[in-house]
Formats: structure tokens, C-alpha cells, sequence
């Protein structure tokens, strides 16, 4: 499982706050078929709408460029969708009966290079 922490104390590289608190959190595993999955995304309500959770998205990503990178999300999280959606994910699925009323919807972000071209790197 590899975790990333964006911790940039008051919204800067270098910064200085007392809240001690992360700005953003992000947890990749390989737990979706034992390929990458992005468990979760979380940014700080303050700091919500300054490009943390696309930076941290995107970071997952560029850590398998030649793998599939899947996720998920509720249907009603508008949000985490817009997201995904600029990120490169398209939608890939969707199951019922996790959350009463509220289906999960899984999404894909496809390789850009092939395992061939990332082992030649
Ligand atoms: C979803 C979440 C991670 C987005 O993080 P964020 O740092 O605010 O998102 P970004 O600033 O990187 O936004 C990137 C793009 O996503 C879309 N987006 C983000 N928040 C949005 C919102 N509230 N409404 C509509 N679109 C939104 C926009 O297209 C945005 O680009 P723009 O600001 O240039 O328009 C954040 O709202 C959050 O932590 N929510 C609670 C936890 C959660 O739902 N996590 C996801 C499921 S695990």
C-alpha cells in the first residue's frame, strides 16, 4: 500500500502554521484484481478547489504508467466525478447495495505507454 501526503503548511511548499494537520491524503493499494486502486482521496475542507486532489490523483497515476489505475466513487459525489473525468478516468462499472440508494461507480484510467515501452525506460 503506498500512501501520499500533500502537507504543505497554510497551502505552500514551506509555509509555516500551527495547524498540524494534512492539507491533502491520497491511498493507492493493489487491492482492486491485484492491480493499482486508489482507495481514497481527501482533501482538507479549506483547501478544497486549489488542484491538491487532481495533484494527488494524477501522482497515483504517473506511479504505474503502464498500468490500468482504477477507482471509485458514490453516483451522488459530483465532485470526485468532475475530477476524474479531467484526470483521464472514464467510467467503467457500478455496484449496487454498497451504500443504500447510492451506487458505486468504478473508473478506469488506461495506460499511455505499454508495458514493453515502460520496461525499455
Ligand atoms: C473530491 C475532492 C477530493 C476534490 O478535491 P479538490 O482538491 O477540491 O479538487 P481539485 O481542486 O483538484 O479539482 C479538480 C477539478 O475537479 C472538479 N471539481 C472539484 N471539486 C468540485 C466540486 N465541488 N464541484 C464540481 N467540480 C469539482 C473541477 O473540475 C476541478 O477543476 P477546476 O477547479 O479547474 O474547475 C474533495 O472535494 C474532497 O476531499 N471531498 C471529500 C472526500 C471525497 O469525496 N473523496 C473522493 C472519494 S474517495
Amino acid at each position: 500500500m503506498r500512501t501520499g501526503v500533500v502537507n504543505w503548511p497554510c497551502g505552500r511548499p514551506g509555509g509555516r502554521c500551527k495547524s498540524p494537520s494534512p492539507t491533502a491524503v491520497s491511498v493507492l493499494t493493489e487491492g482492486f484484481f491485484h492491480q493499482p486502486f486508489i482507495e481514497f482521496v481527501m482533501v482538507a475542507e479549506a483547501n478544497r478547489r486549489r488542484g491538491y486532489g487532481r495533484a494527488l490523483v494524477d501522482h497515483c497515476v504517473s506511479l504505474s504508467p503502464a498500468a490500468k489505475v482504477w477507482t471509485s466513487t458514490n453516483e451522488s459525489n459530483g465532485a470526485m466525478q468532475a475530477l476524474l473525468a479531467k484526470a483521464g478516468f472514464i467510467l467503467s462499472g457500478r455496484v449496487d447495495n454498497l451504500d443504500p440508494g447510492d451506487p458505486e461507480l468504478i473508473f478506469v484510467h488506461l495506460p499511455r505507454v505499454t508495458p514493453v515501452e515502460s520496461a525499455a525506460r
